[in-house]
């Protein structure tokens, strides 16, 4: 009875972690995507770059999902192919959060 008790909590502990992971996976992290973005994106896309400046705000929430979709900055695919998929995610997540058609519109510097 007790080592059945056991392996019940078990499975649920793991269907809850794995719900957790699955979750975050498809939604991405927005928080983490705040920072990334500024880590790997700022660099090349702050005020007065050649390659221009790039907020949340640059683009609509439909925009971002298609930039991530199918552009995948192809003017320079290895900066999101050095990515991985979740890191991907989370910025987009951060972006579409606060793109301009957004409920919390963002001029994140
Ligand atoms: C190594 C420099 C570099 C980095 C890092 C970089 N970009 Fe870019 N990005 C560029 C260049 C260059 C262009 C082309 C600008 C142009 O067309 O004048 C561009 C264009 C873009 C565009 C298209 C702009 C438009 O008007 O549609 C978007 C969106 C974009 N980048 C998003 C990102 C995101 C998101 C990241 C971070 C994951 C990022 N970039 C990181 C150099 C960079």
């Amino acid at each position: 009875m007790m080592k059945k008790l056991a392996t019940i909590t078990t499975c649920m502990l793991l269907a809850l972690s794995f719900a957790a992971q699955v979750h975050a996976v498809e939604g991405g992290n927005p928080k983490k995507g705040k920072h990334l973005y500024k880590k790997e994106c700022k660099a090349c896309h702050s005020k007065g770059d050649a390659a221009g400046e790039l907020t949340p705000m640059s683009k609509t929430m439909s925009q971002w999902d298609r930039f991530f979709k199918r552009d995948m900055h192809k003017v320079k695919p290895d900066v999101f192919q050095n990515l991985s998929e979740k890191d991907r995610l989370d910025i987009q997540q951060f972006l579409y959060d606060h793109a301009a058609d957004s409920d919390q519109p963002q001029t994140c510097g």
